[in-house]
């Protein structure tokens, strides 16, 4: 059901077809345009019906008039027929959903940086405490620069920690949206894939402001309270570390925990890193992949879609 290729449909019966009652038929009729599009309604996405059955109810009001004009007044040709609807453009949902989660986070005193994507060993795995050949580095096959075996394409946005920590005036709020990459694909991973990293440093800061922080954040994001879960987890560079899972209930009322961030106190030895007495200060991080959330939110399977120019699906995210 494509609003877009119906008024196509229509259009051409209207420049093909002489007969008014014919015409009306082809459109109008039992098993007209409008007719079957009516029915394959059904067959959309719960959430998508009411508004695509709206859209059609309104079509067929308006054309019933015009149609009904024209046959009482011919000539055939009616140019006061409406255009067909002019293509709007829209934000892609990675870009939406980065915006959203950098207004909500900004509302708590973050500001945005810029982190480098080409990156050294050091800047993504070793000043964020991997050690060297640490079976960790396994778990992000990274995509290196043939003749710079130094550097790579970053495998998470954690890389621009220790340089934006090295580089300004505590205490710091910061956040790092976008692109990483891993040598990754299925139905959920995609070799490019987006994430947004954030981080305080500054004195006295607990995990207690980080988990209060991200439980606003989700609530903020998905507009209403939402169950969510910490589970202790490992990272090199936040000790204790947790993920963070929200309860997420599918169009058919069923319920699943799905992670949605990595988090922790920043570890003493990555603040020690970027020159940051651990004494003093303290710190607390967390990452988000952000093409999950609005898979999750839109109802979107494969993560391909978001990247493969598919023009009807993007365009469903024009009324966001
Ligand atoms: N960089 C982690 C990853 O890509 C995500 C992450 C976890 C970021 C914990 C953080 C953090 O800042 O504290 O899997």
């Amino acid at each position: 059901m494509n609003i877009d290729s119906i008024n196509k449909k229509i259009a051409t019966v209207i420049k093909t077809v002489a007969d008014p009652q014919t015409r009306e038929n082809l459109i109008l009729g039992r098993k007209g345009i409008i007719a079957v599009a009516l029915k394959s309604v059904k067959e959309l996405p719960v959430a998508e019906r009411a508004q695509a059955g709206a859209a059609l109810n309104t079509l067929k009001e308006r054309l019933t008039k015009q149609l009904k004009t024209t046959l009482s007044s011919e000539p055939s040709f009616d140019l006061s027929l409406p255009p067909l609807e002019p293509k709007t453009g829209s934000f892609h949902p990675i870009t939406a959903t980065t915006d959203r989660i950098v207004q909500i986070f900004s509302g708590l005193g973050f500001v945005v940086q810029t982190g480098n994507e080409i990156v050294s060993d050091y800047d993504n795995f070793g000043s964020l405490h991997f050690p060297l050949n640490h079976p960790v580095r396994d778990t992000q096959d990274s995509f290196v620069l043939a003749d710079l075996p130094d550097l790579l394409l970053r495998t998470q946005t954690s890389a621009a920690q220790v340089p934006i920590m090295s580089t300004n005036d505590l205490p710091l709020r910061v956040l790092v949206p976008g692109k990483t990459f891993r040598r990754e694909i299925d139905a959920t991973h995609q070799p490019t894939f987006h994430q947004i990293e954030g981080f305080i440093v500054d004195e006295q800061v607990t995990f207690t402001d980080l988990k209060g922080m991200l439980q606003h954040f989700v609530e903020a994001y998905f507009g209403k309270p939402m169950p969510t879960r910490f589970r202790p987890h490992y990272f090199p560079f936040t000790e204790p570390s947790a993920e963070m899972d929200v309860l997420w209930e599918r169009p058919d009322g069923s319920k699943r925990w799905l992670e949605v961030a990595g988090s922790g106190c920043i570890h003493p030895a990555v603040l020690q890193n970027a020159g940051i007495n651990p004494k003093k200060y303290q710190g607390v991080a967390f990452g988000f992949g952000i093409d999950r959330l609005p898979m999750l939110r839109h109802g979107i399977s494969h993560m391909r879609d978001l990247s493969n120019n598919n023009e009807e699906l993007l365009r469903q995210f024009s009324i966001l």
